[in-house]
């Protein structure tokens, strides 16, 4: 199937990213966000990547000017979704707010068009029972932050048909990235051993192990992770890690329950980056997702 022009549902960390990469990759980009402000802040951050791009070298001037033109930002689901060949949703890790945006998208989006979910760990199966297209819905996994990260998780449901699985695999090209198709299963691949790994350092901590950047500094300096539980964490969103790791528990079973303290950090507003702090502070000039990894790769902290 032919994709000119890709809706992306949820404006936020994930959201952004993927909007970015699908203008860069040439496709007609509508990013939609029910809150202005998320998609005020969305295409600004979306511009500043672009422009680190063009002054690194990264992308040229050309590209960007030609990213810029594809991309635009509206606030209505039947809007971004009307002549959208693909439609990725990025909105909170909730089943039912993605069943329903499923069930919603599927009455306004053409009969062709492909409805993929960037969920972290969710049924990409029980979103496409939403719809009267099953054979047409795929788990599309990006990776935070997304201009950086190249793997793009594939995520076959039930019913999803081999066609759908090429469109997303070549989407994911075109944006990039290099495709890896997994079964569906929860938390798939990377999630899976993500979770485990962030909630045993909450653990660790808790109990007193070592503070939080020694945690950080053994992990990066012993294991060669190119950033620690903690920073990484702080980058995904508190709120999100919490939200897998308790789908996770759920599924999977014990090893999965998480640690006390997230919840803790959780129920008091600590975030991560996004809310200026999670287990560590941020000033408001260093809580801008992506540009805070282009920082931390150019001191080498990334690989
Ligand atoms: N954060 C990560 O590192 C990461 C990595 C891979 C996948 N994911 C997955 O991506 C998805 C989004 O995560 P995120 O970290 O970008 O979340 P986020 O909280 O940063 O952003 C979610 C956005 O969705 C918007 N939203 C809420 N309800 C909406 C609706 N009904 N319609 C349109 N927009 C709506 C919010 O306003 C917000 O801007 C989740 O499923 C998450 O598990 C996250």
């Amino acid at each position: 199937m032919t994709v000119r022009t890709v809706a992306v549902l949820g404006a936020g960390i994930m959201g952004r990213g993927i909007a970015y990469a699908s203008a860069l990759g040439g496709f007609t980009t509508l990013l939609q966000d029910t809150s202005g402000e998320a998609l005020e802040k969305a295409m600004s951050e979306i511009s500043a990547t672009l422009e680190r791009g063009v002054v690194t070298g990264k992308v040229p001037d050309d590209a960007a000017a030609d990213a810029h033109r594809r991309l635009s930002g509206v606030r209505r689901l039947e809007e971004a979704t009307r002549e959208a060949d693909l439609v990725i949703e990025a909105v909170p890790e909730d089943i039912d707010l993605k069943v329903d945006i499923f069930s919603t998208v599927d009455r306004h989006a053409g009969p062709q068009a492909i409805l993929a979910s960037n969920t972290s760990s969710l049924s990409i199966t029980e979103m496409a029972a939403a719809t009267q297209r099953p054979k047409q819905v795929v788990g599309m996994h990006f990776f935070n932050p997304v201009h950086r990260m190249k793997l793009l998780e594939v995520v076959r449901a039930l019913e999803t048909s081999d066609d759908t699985i090429a469109t997303a695999l070549m989407v994911g090209e075109k944006m990039g990235k290099e495709g890896v198709v997994v079964r569906e299963s929860p938390g798939f691949v990377t999630s899976r051993i993500n979770a485990l790994i962030g909630n045993e350092a909450f653990y660790m901590l808790q109990e007193g192990v070592a503070n939080a950047r020694d945690i950080d500094r053994a992990l990066k300096l012993g294991l060669n992770h190119p950033m620690g539980p903690f920073e990484l964490v702080d980058l995904v969103g508190l709120d999100t890690r919490l939200a897998i790791l308790r789908f996770l528990h759920r599924t999977l079973g014990e090893k999965f329950r998480p640690c006390p303290l997230i919840e803790q950090y959780v129920a008091a507003g600590r975030l991560g980056r996004k809310t200026g702090c999670g287990v560590y502070e941020y000033p408001e000039n260093d809580r801008n997702q992506a540009g805070a990894l282009d920082r931390a790769a150019r001191a080498g902290g990334l690989p």
